[in-house]
């Protein structure tokens, strides 16, 4: 009895002593490095090329870290995207969050601005808007809020209106509710554009328009292809009103948790992973228009000036946003324009 006593006493204590090693070991690597597991989450479904290229991001990183940095891709919002998501960043959460910039603009209002209607011409422009100081800036701020902005540049391409409706004018597009994220900049862009504005998440945007709670929606290619809403309305025309891009932030306190080779191999690897995101995101445009054609859809061009007048009174809708920003924009966007 006495035996079996002294041996069930071995067995609690070396199991304790596994548990809490254990942790340890889990948690410290041999050169000291940290093992960490990251939820990233995101809205994007796994057809769609943002979360393909996360995916392979993931991956090289953990390559690269001998698996120290496992990064566990949710998309398709089986993790809280948007706000919720943004939170737990913010709250010093394991986590990535990679959905729109104004949900950064949440903490640094001006996020908001550097993503403003009818800014862009081309890809390009808004690449070099991301490099300007006025964008270092910015990221500085949201370091101030316990976010570090780990990159800007995750294009999906110019957003369009998709509704049975051919539209051409902002007078075209009165009295029909379009779907939007849940965001006040896409609220005041479409409002300006003529719609009514109705926020949904994208999970529900299929039924919404087929139940008649929207008429349409506002969004890329990529999102109409990959998400297959075209089953549902068949007609792009051509706005091209915002520019969808995705902010990739992770928890600054967690950020500065790391060792500097593994922060090092984590911005290089987000930084090769957006710049091959959107080499094949410029490639697919194309592919998607021929695809989509060949799905039924059709697409029309519009008068973009009468679209241009009515969204500038955007930039004047944010009282949070700096004073003279929209100015400060125009400055960086001539310089850029200019090389
Ligand atoms: O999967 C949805 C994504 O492509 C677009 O989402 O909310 O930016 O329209 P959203």
């Amino acid at each position: 009895m006495k035996k079996i006593f002294k041996m069930l006493t071995l067995l609690v204590a070396a199991t304790m002593l596994f548990v809490s090693c254990g942790k340890k070991e889990e948690a410290v690597t041999e050169n000291g490095e940290k093992k960490v597991v990251i939820k990233m989450s995101m809205k994007f479904v796994q057809d769609e090329q943002t979360a393909k290229s996360m995916v392979i991001v993931a991956e090289k990183i953990k390559e690269r870290t001998n698996g120290n940095i496992e990064i566990q891709v949710y998309a398709g919002g089986q993790l809280p995207i948007g706000k919720d998501s943004m939170e737990q960043v913010a709250n010093g959460a394991n986590w990535i969050s990679v959905d729109g910039l104004n949900f950064v603009g949440d903490y640094v209002p001006d996020f908001n601005a550097i993503n403003g209607p009818m800014l862009y011409k081309s890809f390009d422009e808004y690449l070099a808007m991301t490099q300007s100081d006025l964008v270092k800036k910015l990221k500085g701020e949201a370091e101030k809020k316990g976010i570090k902005v780990l990159s800007l540049d995750y294009l999906f391409g110019f957003r369009s209106m998709l509704t049975d409706k051919v539209v051409k004018t902002p007078a075209d597009l009165k009295g029909l509710k379009i779907r939007v994220p849940n965001s006040q900049l896409y609220m005041y862009t479409l409002e300006a554009m003529g719609a009514n504005p109705t926020p949904l998440p994208f999970t529900e945007v299929y039924s919404g328009i087929q139940q008649g709670v929207v008429d349409g929606l506002e969004g890329s290619l990529m999102t109409i292809y990959g998400t297959k809403i075209y089953e549902v309305r068949k007609n792009v025309s051509l706005t091209n009103h915002l520019l969808g891009v995705s902010a990739v932030s992770i928890s600054k306190t967690v950020w500065e948790g790391l060792s500097e080779n593994q922060r090092t191999i984590i911005q290089e690897e987000f930084d090769a992973g957006a710049k091959y995101n959107n080499d094949v995101t410029v490639e697919l445009q194309e592919e998607y228009k021929i695809k989509l054609e060949e799905l039924g859809v059709k697409f029309n061009e519009v008068d973009l000036p009468s679209f241009n007048v009515e969204t500038a009174k955007v930039f004047s809708k944010f009282p949070k946003w700096t004073p003279g920003i929209y100015d400060e924009i125009q400055k960086e966007l001539k310089v850029i324009r200019a090389k």
